[in-house]
């Protein structure tokens, strides 16, 4: 696939060439993620962003992203502030934004929605989660996030293990990085979850076709022994058919400082893709573990807007242009962290 005017809706559009590729792309747009460079690279290039779900870091992250490259943002959130809410169908509403943007990120609740968006945009759509199906933007930083704290180990992504916990049903996140870690190889893959939730089958016996060695189990103290990472999970409640059906698996799971002191090898890393439930009752990752340093969450959503950015500079074809236009930022760039 070349990346220059393509959509960006799921994982199976990319092999490790391309994976490799974002990842060079990425690192390279640490300076403006960091605010020491700025670029222009987008001067007058326009974003529609069209958020039909409830969302912090992919809505926020894509914006910054694209507004770093020195594009515009237009958005809108929730169906009732558009015209859907008056009938209009995904057909128009592609066919609108479309005019008058030159990508589009959306994310909406129904799976295959923002395919059959794309089929009808004129202008790259990037998919920011659609349903339960698929988060490819997520997983890509995910997988830069596991890259570079295994790089710190000395360790490469293959031969990775990995622990994904909690709603794997439902979790979309957990479905993309699944999928795009079949593109290596001797991945072994612990997947933690109550009965209920586990993993759609066929992901399973995609993820096994592929040469994953895979583990399903119930039990956490069994899955997250003897593995590189634990990737902990939301129990997705606005998927389920009532709140007292989401209910009954809140705190199952949960990772605090003395489990995971406990049941995991020194240094394993400690992801998720955010949002945490810290409510009480649910917090299956625990705030006491918020100064140990293997906790890698805001590395990884610090991460999102590097491969944000490399995957707009590479749809809009200007990947290798972004030093160009680029110039030192005039403010101060002093951060606490
Ligand atoms: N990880 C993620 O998709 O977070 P948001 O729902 O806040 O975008």
């Amino acid at each position: 696939m070349k990346f220059a005017g393509h959509h960006i809706l799921g994982i199976s559009q990319f092999d490790r060439g391309h994976v490799d590729r974002i990842f060079e792309v990425a690192d390279r747009m640490r300076p403006y993620a960091r605010r020491e460079r700025k670029t222009s690279v987008l001067e007058g290039a326009i974003l529609g962003s069209m958020f039909f779900e409830p969302s912090t870091r992919t809505r926020i992250s894509f914006g910054s992203a694209f507004n770093l490259l020195g594009g515009h943002v237009r958005e809108t959130t929730g169906f009732e502030s558009t015209a859907i809410a008056k009938g209009e169908s995904l057909y128009d509403t592609a066919r609108v934004l479309s005019g008058y943007s030159d990508a589009i990120v959306m994310r909406h609740p129904t799976e295959g929605s923002v395919s059959e968006f794309a089929t009808a945009s004129r202008v790259p759509v990037i998919n920011g989660g659609d349903g339960a199906n698929e988060h490819p933007s997520q997983a890509l930083l995910d997988l830069f996030t596991i890259r570079s704290e295994l790089a710190d180990r000395g360790r490469g992504i293959d031969g990775l293990r990995i622990a994904m916990v909690g709603d794997l049903r439902f979790g979309r996140t957990v479905h993309s990085l699944s999928r795009l870690l079949t593109r290596f190889s001797n991945v072994r893959v612990s997947l933690v979850s109550p009965s209920e939730l586990r993993m759609p089958e066929a992901l399973v016996e995609e993820m096994r076709e592929r040469g994953v060695d895979v583990v399903e189990t119930d039990q956490l103290e069994v899955g997250i022994a003897n593995v590189d990472i634990v990737y902990s999970t939301r129990i997705q409640e606005e998927r389920f058919a009532s709140q007292a059906d989401a209910d009954l698996y809140r705190g199952r799971f949960r990772l605090n400082q003395s489990i995971y002191t406990a049941l995991c090898e020194p240094n394993t890393v400690i992801m998720h893709p955010l949002p945490r439930d810290s409510r009480v009752g649910a917090q299956e990752l625990d705030e006491d573990l918020n100064d140990d340093p293997n906790l890698a969450i805001f590395r990884q959503s610090d991460n999102g807007v590097l491969v944000r950015m490399a995957l707009f500079a590479l749809i809009l074809d200007v990947a290798d242009q972004v030093d160009d236009y680029s110039k030192p930022v005039n403010w101060s760039t002093e951060r606490r962290f």
